[in-house]
């Protein structure tokens, strides 16, 4: 096991009805003034919004308003956030939504202070020294943001998608109303259960020496995933598959499932390549292409962990470890298939003729190698590419 810091400062208000205490909870933080951000409509729609805004009326606090985010949340966005909040001197900012709003309300909070462009913390040119704090009402359960350190953003102008980490990302507090999800659609739901896979299982891959306790956590996440996509396939109103699919988003992406590992995802960098370059691309489903790809490229170098993955979450029993890799991997396959998620980088509208560009976006223009079973260097990255075209 690695050594490691385990830091998730998060405060989660968990369960039915939450969304109700936002006043409350945000006038015992003592702020009087907030900047509120939400997405393209779901809120409104779904009568989110006036129960938010008449719970924070209620209390006194007086509220900005930045709707509008969208999916893929883009830096000219966050741009016109920070002047606003610069200008209203709002004193911290409360996403009502998914992984978007939640990462254009961390990015915005990063840059209200910081003297030059927020691009340069997703570029990795600076570090935030300082932020607003950030609160957030999650109303889908996906990348996590809502305890993760993560912020997400997608600078058109360089059609380039880059996340970067640090505990200013890290949200105050997290209201987790499982029932703000039942108006999530099929597609969205699915995508939500790949990405909350997704962040588990890449940590779980990281090649590092062994860590028994970790790897059951991390097993008994992914398992409870699989039970509660498959429930909701059938039920998206059922409220202990809700809650197992919106807890298991936070603890997947929270550190819990990296300790003793890390937390290098080596397959969302290439899908962020993905989805930077063709923003339709829902994240979800563009993960849900290139992890059984990923996986196919790498099993032999590591065919026990891969038995074992096949074993404990995919109840595989084959003794032979390659043929139990394989059939764990076909396992996770076929459950992405089932939740409707597509199989090729072709039903996005991506050609061959895109993959140079892919992975040179991946790489950097061949300037790093990612860590992975198998390190993903130029051709590596190209032959993943292709295998899922
Ligand atoms: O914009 P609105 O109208 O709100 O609609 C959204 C959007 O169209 C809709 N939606 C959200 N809640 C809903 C709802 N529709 C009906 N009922 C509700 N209750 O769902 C659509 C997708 O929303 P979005 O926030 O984009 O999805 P998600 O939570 O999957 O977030 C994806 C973004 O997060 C990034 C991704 O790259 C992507 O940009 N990630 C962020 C991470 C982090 N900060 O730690 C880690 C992840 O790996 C990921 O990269
Ligand atoms: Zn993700």
């Amino acid at each position: 096991m690695r050594n490691f810091t385990y830091y998730t400062p998060t405060k989660v208000f968990f369960g039915k009805d939450t969304h109700k205490q936002i006043g409350q909870i945000v006038e015992d933080y003592g702020f009087r003034k907030i900047m509120v951000q939400y997405g393209k409509g779901s809120v409104k729609a779904t009568g989110l919004y006036d129960e938010v805004m008449a719970s924070l009326a209620a209390h006194g606090i007086e509220v900005v308003e930045c709707g509008g985010v969208q999916p893929n949340p883009t830096l000219d966005f966050v741009h016109e956030a920070i002047r606003i909040a610069r200008e209203t001197e709002v004193e911290m900012i409360l996403a009502v939504g998914g992984g978007s709003v939640i990462d254009s309300c961390k990015s915005t909070a990063a840059g209200v202070p910081y003297d030059g462009d927020v691009w340069d913390f997703h570029s990795y040119k600076a570090s935030p020294q300082a932020a607003l704090p950030v609160g957030c009402i999650l109303t889908l359960s996906a990348a996590g943001s809502e305890m993760s350190a993560s912020a997400v953003i997608t600078n058109e102008a360089l059609c380039q998608k880059r996340g970067f980490g640090s505990p200013f990302n890290r949200c105050l507090f997290a209201v987790c109303n499982p029932e703000l999800t039942y108006t999530v659609s099929p597609y969205q739901t699915a995508c939500g259960i790949v990405d909350s896979m997704a962040h588990t299982l890449e940590r779980y891959f990281i090649p590092c020496a062994p860590t028994d306790l970790t790897d059951r956590i991390a097993e008994s996440v992914l398992h409870a995933l699989v039970g509660a996509g498959k429930t909701l396939m059938e039920d998206p109103h059922d409220y202990e598959a809700r809650a197992t699919a919106m807890w298991a988003s936070s603890v997947s992406h929270n550190g819990l499932t990296g300790c003793g590992r890390g937390d290098a995802l080596a397959v969302h960098q290439l899908e962020h390549a993905l989805s930077g370059e063709f923003t339709a691309v829902a994240h979800g489903a563009g993960l849900a292409v290139l992890l059984p790809a990923w996986a196919r490229y790498c099993y032999r170098r590591d065919l026990p962990r891969f038995a074992q993955f096949a074993r404990r979450v995919w109840d595989v029993t084959a003794q032979d470890d390659e043929q139990a890799a394989r059939e764990g991997i076909d396992a996770m396959a076929a459950f992405f298939k089932f939740l409707g998620m597509p199989t090729t980088l072709r039903e996005f509208g991506v050609s061959a003729a895109a993959i140079d560009r892919l992975c040179a976006l991946t790489t950097r223009n061949g300037e790093r190698v990612i860590e992975s079973v198998v390190p993903l260097d130029d051709a590596a990255v190209k032959a993943i590419f292709e295998s899922c075209c």
